[in-house]
């Protein structure tokens, strides 16, 4: 099994983002598991908490280890990502250099109500991800423009961009085989369960 986790951008109950990534959960392809992880409870950053971590940061930190691939969904907020998902990723950034998310594959997906599809918010992501080492998955720019009319009862249904989707995630999963990232992934998996 490769096992992903999926992050949405967005803590709205009705987030289209959200939506998004339980769609593609709902049916990820052969062999693969994706595990929605939310950010509610994450806090603030601060660097004087690294010694004395808050538990939310480290339950974030396990699951990014434990993951094999990250997909993240995420909506543009004026031109940039949102700042609840960059928090999520400066403290999945640290310990600098030994930080579980360097050197793993990662999905970018945003989506917008404006017919951009958050462009920007997405080429920010690319960028802060790249900063944290992560592997890119390199193919025409995920974004979904207009995603209130492609949204209906808490589901993606449109067929088009739902297909478009899935071949990012069979091309994260690909990315992950090809690049063994499975493989440490599953040694903190075994480490975690103590075999
Ligand atoms: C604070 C804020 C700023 C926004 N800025 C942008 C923006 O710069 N570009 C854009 O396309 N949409 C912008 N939007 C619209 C969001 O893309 C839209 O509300 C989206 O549905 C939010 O994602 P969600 O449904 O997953 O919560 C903004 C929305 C909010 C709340």
């Amino acid at each position: 099994m490769v096992e992903l986790l999926g992050i949405s951008g967005s803590l709205r109950a009705e987030s289209y983002c959200t939506a998004i990534l339980k769609t593609l959960a709902d049916s990820p392809g052969d062999m693969t598991n994706i595990r929605l992880f939310p950010l509610h409870d994450l806090p603030l950053y601060n660097e004087d908490l690294e010694s004395l971590l808050p538990p939310a940061v480290t339950v974030l930190r396990n699951a990014i280890a434990a993951a094999d691939g990250i997909v993240i969904v995420s909506p543009e907020y004026n031109h940039g990502m949102p700042g609840v998902l960059k928090n999520a990723l400066d403290w999945a950034s640290r310990p600098f250099g030994r930080a579980a998310i360097s050197g793993r594959p990662v999905l970018a997906i945003t989506a917008s109500v404006a017919f951009t599809g958050g462009v920007r918010a997405h080429a920010q992501l690319n960028e802060t991800l790249i900063a944290m080492a992560c592997q890119l998955v390199v193919r025409p720019q995920s974004v979904v423009g207009g995603v209130h009319d492609k949204v209906t009862g808490g589901r993606l249904t449109d067929q088009p961009t739902l297909y478009f989707l899935r071949a990012g995630i069979g091309d994260l999963v690909q990315l992950v085989i090809a690049s063994g990232a499975g493989q440490r992934a599953e040694a903190s998996r075994r480490t975690h369960r103590g075999d």
